[in-house]
């Protein structure tokens, strides 16, 4: 009896023993698969961080300043000059992006008069761009406005009467890139105001203009267009 107890004792033991072995040694076989792992996932992060995309990112900020009305003098010879603002280049950037637009230009903007600009637009209508505008329906009553030019092309747009000022003023390049800030697209804006511009495809900003400007087109439908 007494026997048989001890024995029983010792297979216990060999027992808790042989348990205590196995979970050291799930242990050791768990920390290495889990090292590796993690290696792994680390490794993963630093790539995906490094890979650069495919599209580099634009961000780009345009100062318009009371300076501005000195390169008012070669705008017309289509120069740009070496100052670091110069709000001709400026302009010609952003006439390069409506250029190179593949699909769809959208235009929410409350005084347009400048004519470089609507020529682009309309070119891009030319070339086949979707091009959709919204202005306000005092400012775009304009005589100087760009209206009429738009008109004449066929190009869509809209002219809203609202108690509150269509005040915008930002432009929607393929769903991709917005170009937006406190500048009307006049002369008097880019020469001479104090004025900014933001240039952006960063997609968490450029979403929901391309959803506001959706929702505007479809509020003033139809029944605000002539
Ligand atoms: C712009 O404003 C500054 C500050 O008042 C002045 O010194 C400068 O002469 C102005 N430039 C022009 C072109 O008017
Ligand atoms: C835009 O143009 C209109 C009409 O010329 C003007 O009243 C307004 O002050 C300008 N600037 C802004 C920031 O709206």
């Amino acid at each position: 009896m007494c026997s048989f107890v001890v024995e029983m004792k010792n297979k216990k033991i060999l027992l808790v023993g042989g348990a205590v072995l196995a979970s050291e040694v799930l242990w050791y076989i768990y920390k290495r698969v889990h090292n590796v792992w993690s290696n792994y996932i680390n490794t993963r992060k630093v790539l995906e961080v490094q890979i650069p995309k495919s599209k580099h990112d634009i961000s780009e900020v345009m100062f318009f300043t009371n300076e501005s009305i000195l390169c008012r003098t070669h705008f017309t010879t289509e120069m740009t000059c070496p100052k670091n603002n110069c709000p001709v280049r400026y302009l010609r950037h952003i006439e390069s992006y409506m250029n190179n637009a593949k699909q769809s230009l959208d235009v929410c903007m409350y005084m347009f008069t400048c004519h470089s600009l609507s020529n682009a637009i309309v070119n891009a209508h030319k070339r086949g761009v979707l091009v959709r505008i919204i202005m306000d329906r005092q400012m775009g009553s304009n005589d100087a406005a760009q209206t009429a030019l738009f008109y004449n092309n066929g190009i869509a747009i809209r002219l809203i009467c609202q108690d509150g000022l269509m005040h915008h003023k930002f432009m929607i390049v393929d769903n991709d890139l917005v170009i937006t800030g406190s500048t009307n697209w006049t002369m008097s804006a880019f020469f001479g105001n104090f004025d900014h511009i933001v240039v952006t495809n960063q997609h968490s900003l450029v979403k929901p203009f391309v959803v506001e400007f959706d929702r505007l087109w479809k509020t003033f439908s139809k029944s605000q267009e002539n």
